[in-house]
């Protein structure tokens, strides 16, 4: 079993103690949030005697998620002088962390790195499960490695100054999260007000996204069901020439599924309408203009078709899912 390393915030001496224990420690962070974050976060460390050696701030965004962008990361590490014992520490939402994590696994063949995600959707997704990796030319993350990071730290007041959007397309992956394993987190997220106080909520999903991942690391099974909604999103995205933002196609995916799985009568009727209505109560999308007919044609040819077969990840009931 991986080992899946996860410290939360509320443990603020761990986290530079264990940072401590590095020899040498390179960081690359989403140039975004410089001052809004980092600046911060390295005079926490420099006070505290964490062995910072260099900073690199990425300009990013999904168009930049490339090897160029890796060979810069590459290049900078060996300007800088990083050795094999060096740690590459991403500070950043998914596209840091992925593309952080990808060089640090091909520098001099591999070099440790851990996460420090800043978004909602890096929290309880991307800075977990060990995915590295970049797009080649528009194919989203064709390229890359699955290596665990040496741990994730986890800080809800990151994610205080997500714009809306960003926070929401975070959102309905936690949700995702929650309609495969844990109908009680579900109500609850539903149901919050306040969203300062989503600590444990973020807690919640990144344990359910551990213990699938712990299972099956190499994406042959359960890991899949992390899917849910996805095969429709990546249709909705696809057929939105990019305007959808993949959280938000996410939530419309998911939806999709549950009446799917309606028609196939894995999950009793009226489930597809109370997801739609709970997501319009968060503000989430839940219907896009496209029928599953539409769609079809580009699911077939999603990357993880498999001889023009999709998996489809089902949900039967809020927490539950099976793999059809
Ligand atoms: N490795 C995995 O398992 C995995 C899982 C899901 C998604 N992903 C990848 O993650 C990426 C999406 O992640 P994302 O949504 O975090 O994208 P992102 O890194 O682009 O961040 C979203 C936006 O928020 C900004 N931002 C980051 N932190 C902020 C903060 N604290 N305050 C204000 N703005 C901030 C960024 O500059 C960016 O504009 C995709 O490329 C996707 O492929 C990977
Ligand atoms: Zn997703």
């Amino acid at each position: 079993m991986p080992k899946i390393e996860i410290e939360f915030a509320r443990d603020k001496k761990a986290l530079t103690e264990k940072l401590r224990g590095y020899p040498a420690v390179f960081v690359v962070a989403d140039r975004k949030i410089k001052d809004m974050i980092v600046e911060d976060l390295l005079d926490q460390f420099g006070e505290n005697g964490v062995a910072i050696r260099g900073v690199k701030y990425l300009r990013i965004n999904e168009k930049r998620k490339n090897l160029k962008t890796v060979e810069s990361i590459l290049e900078w590490l060996i300007r800088v002088g990083a050795d094999k014992d060096a740690l590459l520490l991403a500070v950043g939402g998914g596209i840091t962390t992925d593309l952080t994590g990808f060089a640090a696994c091909i520098y001099k063949r591999g070099i440790r790195y851990a996460n420090m995600p800043t978004t909602l959707l890096a929290q309880i997704d991307a800075g977990i499960g060990g995915k590295t990796g970049c797009n080649v030319k528009s194919f989203k993350n064709m390229a890359g490695i699955i290596k665990q990071p040496e741990f994730t730290f986890i800080n809800a007041d990151f994610i205080r100054s997500l714009p809306w959007e960003e926070f929401c397309c975070g959102y309905a992956e936690m949700l995702k999260t929650f309609i495969i394993a844990d109908p009680l987190a579900y109500q609850e997220a539903i149901e919050l007000k306040n969203y300062e106080l989503i600590g444990p909520l973020i807690e919640k999903a990144v344990n359910i996204k551990r213990d699938i991942v712990s299972k099956d690391e190499f994406d042959h099974g359960k890991r899949r069901t992390l899917n849910l909604g996805h095969t429709f999103a990546h249709a909705i995205e696809c057929k939105s020439k990019g305007r959808i933002p993949h959280g938000l196609a996410v939530a419309m995916g998911i939806v999709m599924a549950a009446r799917h799985s309606e028609a196939e009568k894995i999950a009793n009727k009226g489930l597809a309408d109370k997801i739609a209505a709970d997501f319009e109560s968060v503000g989430l999308p839940s219907e896009c203009k496209w029928n599953e007919e539409q769609l079809a044609p580009i699911m077939r040819t999603d990357k993880k078709a498999q001889d023009g077969k999709v998996h489809f990840v089902l949900p039967q009931e809020i927490g539950k899912v099976v793999i059809k």
